[in-house]
């Protein structure tokens, strides 16, 4: 793993935008493997400003999202698909075509899922995988379980990332309690992944899932197994890693 720290959750939005940009840059029609949440909403904006004036061109650029919540459909305010469109597809020149997220709505949510995996497989998974992380280390909705599930499934979402995602909702009765998600192979088959945080309410997380042990327990822990993960967070996120923090006592 490669651990970049930077001051705060606007140079996380800078770098990870360059680093998806130098993709897109050497291979116009990639494949990003993209992410919702409060994480990527600035690297998002970078690359809208960086279509609109360096010509980073998204024409040929294919996306594959992580996830979606069961029950929303795509004009919900709430559904990761508008999330996308707000702060992505309708500010840069991508046909929206090329998008793909889960249907939520789908009447087989179960179906949907295998159509999911073989979509996956038909792009060839992501060139670049941008991933956030959860309080309690899922990355999709990957939640802490016994086993890690390779394929695209529906998930039971955990009380704490209801907790969590209730700040997107007027009450917390609102936040659906599932979830598809892609699977750990979907992720681990991205060619490259660069995980994204900020703040200390991710520190836990963060030192588990670079230095701890693997397991499924702690989801993003997998990543540990994968050869080009790259972590960008700020200083808080990672205030509990011995490299930046102050925790040096626990290695
Ligand atoms: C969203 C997703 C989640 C988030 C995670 C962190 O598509 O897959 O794993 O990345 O919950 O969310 P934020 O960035 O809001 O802290």
């Amino acid at each position: 793993m490669k651990l970049i720290c930077v001051s705060d959750e606007h140079e996380i939005g800078l770098e990870t935008a360059r680093l998806i940009a130098s993709v897109v840059r050497l291979k116009p029609e990639a494949v990003l493997g993209l992410a919702t949440g409060s994480s990527p909403i600035g690297a998002y904006a970078e690359l809208a400003r960086m279509c609109a004036e360096e010509n980073l061109d998204f024409s040929d650029v294919r996306t594959v999202n992580l996830d979606e919540y069961v029950g929303l459909d795509g004009s919900h305010p709430q559904s990761y698909r508008y999330f996308m469109h707000k702060y992505l597809f309708d500010k840069v020149n991508i046909d929206p075509k090329n998008t793909y997220v889960p249907d939520g709505f789908a009447e087989d949510p179960d179906e949907e899922c295998d159509l999911y995996d073989e979509l996956l497989e038909s792009l060839g998974y992501a060139d670049l995988q941008l991933l956030g992380i959860g309080v309690n280390g899922h990355i999709g909705f990957n939640e802490p379980a016994d086993f890690f599930i390779p394929e695209t499934h529906v998930v039971k979402i955990a009380e704490s990332t209801i907790d969590a995602n209730q700040r997107f909702f007027d009450t917390r009765d609102e936040v659906p309690r599932y979830a598809i998600t892609i699977g750990i192979k979907g992720i681990l088959c991205a060619e490259r992944i660069v995980l994204i945080a900020s703040g200390r309410k991710k520190a836990e997380a963060l030192k588990a899932a670079c230095f701890g042990p693997v397991t499924p327990k702690m989801p993003a822990s997998i990543l540990q197994v994968h050869p080009n993960v790259t972590v960008i967070a700020d200083d808080e996120a990672f205030s509990l890693v011995p490299f930046f923090g102050h925790d040096e006592e626990a290695y």
